[in-house]
């Protein structure tokens, strides 16, 4: 049976807080989102809520408690970009969190070494991450009428930039807990 390391509980328990800030985000979009996307948003809240379930429910089959995080990326990525203007804004957000959780999600399933029930976690939520970025990114071609294709660049570009940002800040903190992540990359 393959060991888990401590780095790896450590990574795995930034996965599940990951999500849970994921469904608390997602959360309150749903509970003040009017219009078509409703359906959407309320089931990707859903989604990320399931997936901080799978987690949890890995590391307590490891026999593993998580460690305690003191703030995640997310928090930071969304502290460094303030709160959404609108539901394009929304959109751009989670397009760029999106693409960054999926991947970490990839490198991980990279190493031959990963354990099978960390390794089956992280299939099952690609297949619903895969229907996240395909809906968002549906969701923001259709705003283009509305908000114009180039301010929706101008958007991601800035999200893109402080997710970067961030995400080279929790390298820098926290390097030697994801070198798993970096490896091969
Ligand atoms: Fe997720
Ligand atoms: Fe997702």
């Amino acid at each position: 049976m393959t060991e888990i390391s401590e780095n790896e509980r450590w990574l795995l328990s930034y996965y599940r807080s990951s999500e849970i800030n994921g469904a608390l985000f997602f959360g309150r979009v749903a509970r003040t989102i009017r219009g078509p996307l409703q359906v959407e948003v309320t089931h990707h809240f859903a989604d990320e809520a399931a997936h901080a379930k799978l987690w949890t429910r890995c590391l307590d089959d490891l026999g593993l408690l998580p460690v305690k995080l003191s703030d995640s990326y997310q928090d930071r990525y969304l502290a460094a970009i303030g709160a959404p203007a609108n539901l394009m804004e929304v959109m751009a957000i989670t397009q760029v969190f999106e693409r960054r959780v999926i991947t970490q999600y990839r490198r991980h399933l990279r190493h031959s070494g990963t354990h099978p029930a960390v390794r089956q976690t992280i299939e099952r939520i690609m297949e619903d991450e895969r229907w996240h970025i395909s809906y968002v990114k549906e969701a923001l071609e259709g705003m283009a009428g509305r908000y114009g294709a180039e301010e929706i660049e101008r958007t991601l570009a800035r999200f893109t930039a402080a997710d970067e940002e961030v995400y080279k800040g929790t390298l820098a903190e926290y390097g030697d807990r994801m070198e798993f992540l970096e490896w091969q990359s």
